[in-house]
């Protein structure tokens, strides 16, 4: 049987998670807290599972809590993850938000919960090769936000090992848009001057700016339990432009009629304002 100290850390590790991400550690994802906890005592020297609860009662707690939500994020990601929605975005989607927006050739666009980057670049690379750039004629804002400290630190550095590039871009993009150097593979100042990153937790407002034309929310809030997943929606709704379009994850369910976004594709995640969020 478990120590008692052990669950009680456990349980306050938990809400801490919770209380600063909106995810929730169900009991087929408690091994990620005991990994948690492993890495940041391993870090300070120190072995006894126990003594977690010593170090979150110490003057340097901040540091302590910071370095466990930042362990207990699951940062997975990579290049065009599901590639066939990202032939959707560029073959129907955007073209639609462009004829939308075609007098004032702007767009607004929003990755949230991005992670180490390789989403809002892939983003990037679909943009330049649509021809959406300010060489055209479009400004593109592109906004990426996480609520990990250290994912957006990678994020802005924009430098990915082989094994990273290697996952979902393919060789022509992978040429075209990054350098290998000795550190790996470097994005190129024209991919990563494109996103603009930003440390921000999702269920706090949305970027300022304005309405976005298209927000890409995926494989995060599959984590939220229902009240953090109405309150995301609530913000996203709040964010997204009358003719805008949401993007979840594939595998993240359907969104109720209550939250006010409605589907906008029998094929993938794609939703849009319902009635009567527009006449809000
Ligand atoms: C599994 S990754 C998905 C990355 C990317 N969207 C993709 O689909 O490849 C989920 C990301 O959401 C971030 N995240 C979790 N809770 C968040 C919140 N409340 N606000 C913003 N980002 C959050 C995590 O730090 C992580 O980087």
């Amino acid at each position: 049987m478990e120590p008692v100290i052990h669950q009680h850390a456990i349980g306050l590790i938990a809400r801490l998670l919770r209380d600063r991400t909106g995810q929730v550690i169900n009991e087929d994802r408690r091994w990620r807290v005991d990994r948690a906890i492993e890495t940041v005592l391993r870090e300070r020297g120190v072995t006894r599972s126990n003594d977690i609860l010593t170090l979150l009662t110490q003057p340097d707690a901040a540091a302590v809590k910071q370095e466990l939500v930042e362990a207990l994020l699951n940062n997975e990601t990579y290049f065009f993850r599901d590639r066939q929605v990202f032939n959707q975005l560029a073959g129907t989607v955007l073209p639609a938000l462009c004829r939308a927006r075609s007098e004032s050739r702007t767009l607004r666009i929003w990755s949230a919960g991005c992670s180490t980057g390789q989403e809002p670049l892939s983003l990037a690379i679909m943009l330049i090769e649509q021809g959406l750039t300010p060489g055209n004629g479009w400004a593109v804002d592109l906004v990426a936000t996480d609520v990990s400290h250290t994912a957006i630190e990678a994020a802005r550095i924009g430098r990915y090992s082989r094994f990273e590039i290697q996952r979902g871009l393919g060789v022509t993009q992978m040429l075209r848009h990054f350098e290998e150097g000795p550190d790996g593979w470097q994005a190129s100042r024209q991919v990563l001057g494109m996103v603009r990153y930003q440390v921000a937790n999702l269920l706090d407002c949305p970027p300022p700016g304005g309405a976005f034309d298209l927000i890409l929310c995926r494989n995060l809030l599959i984590y939220f339990d229902d009240e953090a997943k109405r309150l995301a929606c609530a913000q996203l709704r709040q964010a997204l432009a009358a003719h805008g379009r949401l993007l979840l994850g594939g595998g993240e369910g359907t969104l109720e009629p209550a939250s006010g976004l409605i589907a906008a594709a029998s094929d993938c995640a794609l939703y849009r304002l319902g009635e009567r969020a527009l006449a809000a």
